[in-house]
């Protein structure tokens, strides 16, 4: 393990510039997955530089899959429906539930049996919620008590079905239309609130019959995927910090460029404008059929309010930014509905409401959700990461406005999305 590292960040007099970001994470595992089980090559450019999706690559390797990488241009040798190979030892997605739970949907339809775990964090995440699809589909799966961690996969013939997750995940309704694409005849997920919606779309630029009505989408096995050349836009989540940065610090302007506008990835922007903050976007075109423009930011006197429940699964992973930024609006922020928080790489309920209190903020915690006060002074402190790079970034843009600024200990953990996250912060603030 590498050594843990600190960063500080002190109180800006204003954020501004130009940045792009790298490419999102959820679209480069979603391409280099599907491409090792495609005919023929995908070239994937604007790939993410973040650590998860170098596990994706990572294990796809051990796969047989034939990997070239150079920078942020990825090409995978597709090995079609059922040519990858038995990994020679436990396939390791690090920190990544993408990882685990996406690549099972493919790994219960081939023909071998496998082991996938990873780091600590990913140890203690729930899996009986992809577990229990592919079992119903046919697969033979192991875990560690409770459902967690490693996953002993054993592959098998896969028969369709239709399925309702009862959690809204985007990974779960992921891993069971990529193990529909390995079974014989139309397997169905019926989503009770939509998600992110990148599989799809994944799925239907390489030929895969899917269709989608009302929630329900079905995808038709077994399947053949043709190898795409795509371009990945920057990524919305990691874009998140740099939205709040600016908004926050007065008299800031940002332009970000390139970045992925899936409605289904950009609830934050609707929540920030309800809520007076000035955010315009030009949308640039649509590429691979995802939605791609720019963003200008400016810093902005914010009211705050009540995010709705219905929101959050298309803001779930920008909730601990938000809690921060809510500090600064005039009414507070407050959201519900938010218990998956609890199971993501930390508990970020917990981490973002003993943060808070560590920098003096008014902060109640429920079983799911936060109830931040606003208008508060934050005083410059030493935080936790956990380990977790969105606490860590989280905790970064507070530091923006902390008298005294903010020590986040651990910080190295921004690497597993953001790897440039602390360089590109530098270059946009002033003193
Ligand atoms: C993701 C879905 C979300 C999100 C994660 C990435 C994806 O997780 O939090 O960072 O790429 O599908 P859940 O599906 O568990 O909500």
């Amino acid at each position: 393990m590498r050594p843990q590292q600190d960063q500080t960040i002190r109180a800006a007099r204003r954020v501004e510039g130009t940045i792009r970001l790298p490419g999102d994470k959820s679209i480069s595992h979603r391409y280099a997955m599907l491409g090792a089980i495609a005919e023929g090559v995908t070239e994937i450019q604007g790939f993410a530089s973040s650590a998860d999706c170098a596990s994706t690559l990572t294990c796809l390797h051990a796969l047989g899959v034939s990997v070239a990488r150079a920078g942020d241009r990825v090409q995978i040798e597709g090995k079609g429906l059922f040519g990858l190979h038995k990994p020679g030892a436990p396939l390791d997605a690090g920190n990544s539930g993408s990882t685990l739970r996406m690549l099972s949907g493919i790994l219960a339809g081939q023909r071998f049996s496998s082991v996938i775990g990873g780091d600590e964090s990913l140890s203690r995440r729930p899996m009986k919620r992809i577990i229990d699809p592919l079992v119903l589909m046919g697969a033979h799966i192991d875990s560690a008590p409770g459902g967690l961690p490693p996953l002993a996969i054993h592959g098998d013939r896969l028969h369709p079905i239709r399925y309702q997750p009862p959690v809204a995940s985007a990974q779960v309704k992921t891993a069971v239309l990529f193990a529909g694409l390995h079974a014989d005849g139309e397997t169905e997920v019926c989503e009770p609130v939509p998600t992110r919606n990148h599989s799809e779309i994944a799925l239907a630029q390489m030929g895969a019959h899917l269709t989608r009505s009302n929630g329900r989408l079905s995808v038709d096995g077994p399947a053949r995927l043709s190898g795409v050349r795509v371009h990945v836009p920057g990524d919305m989540s990691s874009a998140a910090f740099f939205i709040a940065a600016a908004l926050l610090v007065p008299n800031s302007r940002l332009v970000i460029e390139g970045v992925g506008l899936n409605p289904t990835r950009t609830a934050l922007l609707g929540v920030l404008r309800a809520m007076g903050g000035s955010i315009q976007t030009a949308i640039l075109r649509v590429e691979s059929g995802e939605t791609v423009g720019d963003l200008v930011v400016s810093g902005s006197d914010l009211k705050g309010g009540e995010i709705p429940p219905e929101s959050i699964p298309g803001l779930i992973d920008e909730l601990p930014v938000l809690a921060v930024l809510g500090t600064q609006t005039r009414r507070g922020l407050s959201f519900r509905g938010a218990a998956e928080l609890r199971v993501k790489e930390s508990d970020r309920l917990a981490a973002v409401a003993a943060n808070l209190r560590g920098l003096g903020a008014d902060v109640e915690e429920f079983p799911d959700g936060l109830r931040v006060s606003g208008g508060q002074r934050l005083r410059g402190a030493a935080i936790e990461s956990y380990g977790d790079h969105r606490i860590a970034m989280a905790f970064a843009v507070a530091g923006l406005v902390a008298e005294g600024g903010v020590t986040v200990r651990g910080s190295n953990c921004v690497a597993i999305s953001f790897p440039e996250f602390f360089t590109t912060l530098a270059a946009v603030r002033r003193d």
